[in-house]
């Protein structure tokens, strides 16, 4: 059993830690967690369980490589490690970081609909405040300041996709980063994740009875090595019901970004 194995904390024969091959980057609530346990699947993949935050925040960064790789799991030789941290998206020294380790790594980046990811953002942190019992403002409230959109807003910034590749595209080849589409795993995984199994130049072991479509969460989950599980409570929240007014502002707002965006990767998505 995979699992059991990696968790073990003495080593397994012929098995070393790795720094990553690739890496998910972001985008932060695009589905980054999803994408990771379902990669986790396959054979010839082995996950770094938490987020190590490594080149997005100073502290950590200063600890050095040899740091890095210690969070690693172990794994065989055949095997590619995948560390995801979100937050390495929108980090403006990530990417310069990332290629200073490996100027030939490749790179993951899961995407949705800006607005979508603007509502689901607030969502965690609505949670995560009332949690630690602090006070919530309505979504509303905080986009819009004075009559016009709040464009300072965090969550808003990180939906701008097209400020944040620019400055990866200084750095890495465009065909070193896949972009997976968020909307579609949600949706059908599959087909996405053998897209990225091709990425990785990885034999296909990803099988659709690895999913199954759970009723109550109302996502797929995932069965391997003879278990079932859905991912956490706080993947596929409920959003808030947004005003109209509000959601076309938004839509309007991140029309031009997108199509930006989309010239810049030469691919586009259905987004609003
Ligand atoms: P919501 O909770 O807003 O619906 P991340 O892991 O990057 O934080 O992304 C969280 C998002 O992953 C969720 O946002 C959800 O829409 C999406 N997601 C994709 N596939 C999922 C799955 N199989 N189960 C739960 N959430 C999934």
């Amino acid at each position: 059993n995979k699992s059991e194995h990696y968790s073990a904390q003495v080593r397994p024969p012929g098995t070393s830690r790795r720094i990553p091959q690739t890496i998910i980057i972001g985008v932060r609530k695009g589905g980054t967690r999803a994408l990771l346990e379902m990669l986790d699947v396959h054979p010839n993949i082995v996950v770094a369980a938490t987020e190590v935050h490594f080149f997005d925040w100073d502290e950590n960064y200063m600890k050095g490589i040899d740091w890095y790789r210690s969070l690693m799991p172990f794994s065989y030789e055949n095997q590619i490690t995948i560390e995801k941290t979100p937050g390495y998206f929108t980090s403006p020294q990530a990417p310069e970081r990332i290629h200073d380790m490996n100027s030939s790594i490749k790179l993951l980046l899961i995407l949705r609909d800006p607005t979508e990811r603007v509502i689901s953002d607030y969502t965690q942190v609505y949670y995560n405040r009332l949690e630690s019992h602090k006070p919530v403002q309505l979504f509303e409230d905080i986009v819009i300041k004075n009559g016009a959109l709040n464009t300072k807003y965090k969550a808003i910034q990180r939906s701008l996709y097209d400020i944040h590749m620019e400055r990866w595209l200084k750095h890495f080849h465009l065909d070193q980063i896949h972009i997976v589409d968020g909307n579609t795993l949600i949706k059908d995984p599959l087909p996405e994740l053998q897209k990225v199994e091709r990425f990785l130049n990885l034999p296909s072991r990803i099988m659709s009875s690895n999913f199954y479509f759970n009723q109550t969460k109302g996502f797929y989950c995932i069965r391997s090595d003879g278990r079932e599980r859905c991912l956490h409570e706080s993947k596929g929240r409920p959003h808030p019901v947004v005003n109209s007014t509000v959601l076309e502002q938004l839509y309007s707002y991140f029309r031009e970004h997108n199509a930006k965006f989309y010239r810049m990767i030469n691919h586009s998505f259905d987004w609003h």
